[in-house]
């Protein structure tokens, strides 16, 4: 048996309870334990404490001295499109100056530059940059990811993105109907031959969908088209939907009994109580809003009014160059106006539940993978309130420290294997 224990923590914080998701003002349980220890054996959470009733453990044991530290469960990105090739940063400065992200979009940058530079990368170019990434969201605390096809657009792209961000450890989405690629007359003519031609070999790698519900990319009809043929071939349904406009994107997702549905800076009050009175979880992505200079979501109302709300990224190379959870569970408390308890459990439960793994993490409890975020901070507050600092100290994946327990690990969290 391996066995590591993490011991004299400052603080353990964990969302409370078992239940997922935590909709309304049951966002706001967190259980905090002072001056306290984590015990994980063969990669789960054995036991939670505090130091002083810490039993005693015979045979081999890997220990971690956190004196200073606090423990909050890895953080979980239910969002994101972390396969890619290329980057954006020639638009970041014509946005800059002025252009807006709609307008670069509809004249064939945006998504599109994305997919010309994903199109012309090699698979092994594709896995290479996906690690990359993978080795960034982790040195911000990141223990699990989603990400995104929708950068190809093509049968060979699309499956190599979903490839990749499958051999990286990912969680793959199909984002087959991200936009209409350039080589097609219109939507319905690409998704005749998206469903047809790349959805039976996609949804063997892919656990969920995605589509782009918004003007200049998919309408209600197409979505519904797209989504209900996802969910026959037995994939969870996920949508963009309110980023710039309402566009039926809620009534729809809870129509089809959607996992989720994502962005929401558009939405207003009949959204809010839609969406609060289903099962579909509220997706937040306030650092792509920040960085397109957008409205932020409506995160209170949605909380308020008892919906199940995660958080995400979004990382991606043009709505929102942003990996960082820390960085959101910031603008969470900066922007949306969330407590740091609503955002911590809207980027570890709420977002397992989105990925359908909350049985197994997203909490620091007995039974859960032992996932665990080292902060360098003595409450574990400071994950949204120190506001871009270098908090993370280590992070343990499966009973695996990536770092060492001596000096600061950001580097070599970056590199770790795994
Ligand atoms: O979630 N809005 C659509 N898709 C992504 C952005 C993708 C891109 O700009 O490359 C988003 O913001
Ligand atoms: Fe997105």
């Amino acid at each position: 048996m391996s066995r590591l224990l993490i011991r004299d923590l400052a603080q353990v914080a964990t969302p409370a309870g078992r239940a997922a998701p935590l909709r309304g003002h049951a966002m706001g349980g967190v259980d905090v334990i002072d001056d306290a220890f984590v015990l994980c054996s063969d990669g789960v959470v054995e036991a939670v404490g505090r130091m002083s009733e810490l039993p005693s453990i015979s045979g081999d044991l890997e220990e971690i001295d956190a004196r200073g530290l606090t423990a909050i469960p890895g953080l979980v990105d239910c969002h994101t499109h972390a396969c890619f090739a290329g980057d954006r940063v020639e638009e970041f400065s014509l946005r800059a100056a002025g252009a807006t992200y709609e307008e670069l979009h509809a004249s064939g940058g945006g998504i599109l530059s994305t997919v010309r530079a994903t199109r012309a990368a090699t698979p092994q170019e594709l896995l290479a940059a996906i690690e990359l990434h993978r080795g960034w969201m982790r040195a911000h605390g990141t223990t699990t990811f989603e990400a995104k096809s929708g950068y190809g657009l093509d049968r060979d792209t699309e499956l190599a993105q979903l490839d990749a961000v499958h051999a990286a450890g990912g969680s793959p989405t199909w984002l087959g109907a991200h936009t209409v690629p350039p080589e097609f007359p219109n939507a319905d003519a690409y998704l005749d031959y998206a469903l047809a031609e790349v959805l039976p070999a996609a949804a063997r790698v892919a656990h969920a969908a995605d589509v782009f519900l918004e003007r200049g990319s998919f309408d209600a009809t197409q979505a519904r088209r797209y989504l209900e043929a996802c969910r026959l071939a037995g994939l969870t349904l996920r949508l963009h939907g309110d980023q710039f406009t309402e566009s039926g994107a809620i009534p729809l997702a809870v129509e089809l009994g959607a996992r989720s549905v994502d962005h929401l800076e558009a939405t207003g009050a009949d959204g809010v109580r839609t969406l609060a009175a289903s099962s579909v979880t509220g997706v937040l992505l306030p650092a792509s809003a920040l960085f397109l200079g957008r409205p932020m979501p409506p995160a209170r109302a949605l909380v308020d009014a008892g919906a199940s709300v995660a958080l995400a990224t979004d990382f991606n190379p043009g709505s929102a160059f942003c990996e960082s959870l820390p960085l959101v569970c910031s603008l969470a408390a900066t922007q949306l106006r969330l407590s740091p308890a609503e955002a911590l459990s809207a980027c570890t439960v709420n977002a397992a539940h989105v990925l359908g793994r909350a049985d197994e993490i997203g909490r620091l409890a007995p039974g859960y993978r032992a996932d665990c975020v080292l902060l360098d901070a003595p409450d574990w507050r400071y994950l949204a309130y120190h506001l871009g600092g270098e908090l993370v100290e280590n992070v343990v994946i499966e009973g695996k420290a990536l770092a060492g327990d001596g000096g600061r690990g950001r580097r070599s969290i970056r590199n770790g294997l795994r």
